[in-house]
């Protein structure tokens, strides 16, 4: 049986760079070519900030876009959730920086730290703080800068990340619309094997420690595409459940963009046609916790989601985190 929804996506938008960085681009930088690039990731081309474009450039284009697409003013805003690891600056929180440029002044915000989960972590703690807390008109946002803490020397890692912010407006629901269930997860003991070891207090970002990339991504690729697959049809799974729904109801799919090879073996775990996965990792690369927010706004400026859509997104990331949700519009 169906859920009765606590709250629904009034609106949404998305923001990328102008600037495109393409795997001939790469090419030229790091040992690596566009087939290799193509055949090992579907990755053809990702959006890079431009200098002087830090994250909050971003999210406050996709904020705006989403508030006009829900009719919603700034000052209706009571809460702004932000998920990022590539904020403007340590602290305060981008989502402060945020409210105060797109003039959301009655908000509280935050940043949450939950990687590529981090727009997933975001959805679960607003529907509770709209449950719980009174909370009306929630922005919801996932972004990142991760071009940022790339190395530019490390092949492993730099062909796979681009930057880009997607958000959403979330009002109560008074129907059947709405946010049928949500699942979060996380396992600390695997955060070694995507993380950057340095400019926290760990390691602080001495010359010595920056000299030696340590605010860089870390990757041990192999092993993380394993547990890519695996958590994301686990956290599928539960929140179908949860929903009282099986994987065949879902009209759309819409996986983390990673990696196309993830997001086939996700399809695939679930007997999806490739008509209803939704794939863009090919124009975008990995945007971590912008993929689903960026995704969601594509997929229904192009009509993949119309009304009546059920959707289901799932997420994974560095923590180890993985998180999905079933979305009825
Ligand atoms: C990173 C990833 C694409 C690598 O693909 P893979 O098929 O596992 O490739 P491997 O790591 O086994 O490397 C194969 C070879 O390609 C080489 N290689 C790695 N990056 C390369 C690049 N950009 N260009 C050319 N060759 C490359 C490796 O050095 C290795 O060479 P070797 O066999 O001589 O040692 C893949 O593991 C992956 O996508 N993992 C998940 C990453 C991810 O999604 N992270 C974010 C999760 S939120």
């Amino acid at each position: 049986m169906k859920q009765k929804p606590t709250m629904e996506i009034l609106g949404t938008g998305r923001a990328v760079p102008d600037r495109i960085l393409t795997n001939k681009d790469l090419e030229q930088i790091v040992d690596t070519s566009d087939e290799w690039i193509i055949t090992r990731t579907g990755i053809r081309e990702r959006h890079i900030a431009n200098p002087g474009e830090p994250l909050s450039t971003l999210v406050v284009k996709a904020a705006e876009r989403a508030l006009t697409d829900a009719g919603v003013a700034p000052e209706e805003i009571d809460l702004i959730i932000l998920g990022t690891v590539t904020g403007d600056s340590k602290f305060p929180a981008t989502a402060c920086v945020v409210q105060e440029l797109i003039g959301a002044v009655n908000a509280a915000a935050f940043d949450i730290s939950a990687a590529c989960s981090g727009f997933l972590y975001g959805m679960q703690i607003a529907e509770s703080m709209m449950l719980h807390g009174g909370y009306r008109r929630i922005l919801l946002v996932g972004g990142e800068v991760l071009s940022s803490m790339v190395n530019w020397q490390d092949r492993d890692t730099c062909v796979l990340f681009g930057d880009g912010a997607g958000a959403v407006v979330l009002g109560p629901s008074h129907g059947e619309k709405g946010i049928l269930s949500t699942y979060i997860k996380s396992d600390g003991s695997f955060r070694n094997l995507l993380y950057s070891p340095g400019c926290g207090s760990l390691n602080p970002p001495t010359p010595e420690n920056v000299g030696q990339m340590l605010h860089t991504i870390r990757m041990e690729g192999r092993e993380v595409f394993r547990h890519a697959v695996t958590s994301m049809s686990d956290a599928l799974n539960q929140a179908l459940d949860k929903a009282g729904l099986q994987a065949d109801d879902l009209s759309l799919l819409i996986p983390h963009q990673a990696n196309l090879r993830i997001i086939e073996a996700v399809g695939k775990r679930f007997h999806a046609p490739a008509d209803k996965v939704y794939v863009n990792v090919d124009r975008y690369g990995n945007t971590s916790a912008a993929s689903i927010p960026i995704a969601i706004d594509e997929a229904r400026e192009t009509g993949r989601i119309s009304s009546g859509s059920l959707v289901g997104m799932v997420t994974f990331g560095a923590g180890f985190t993985w998180a999905a949700a079933i979305v009825q519009f």
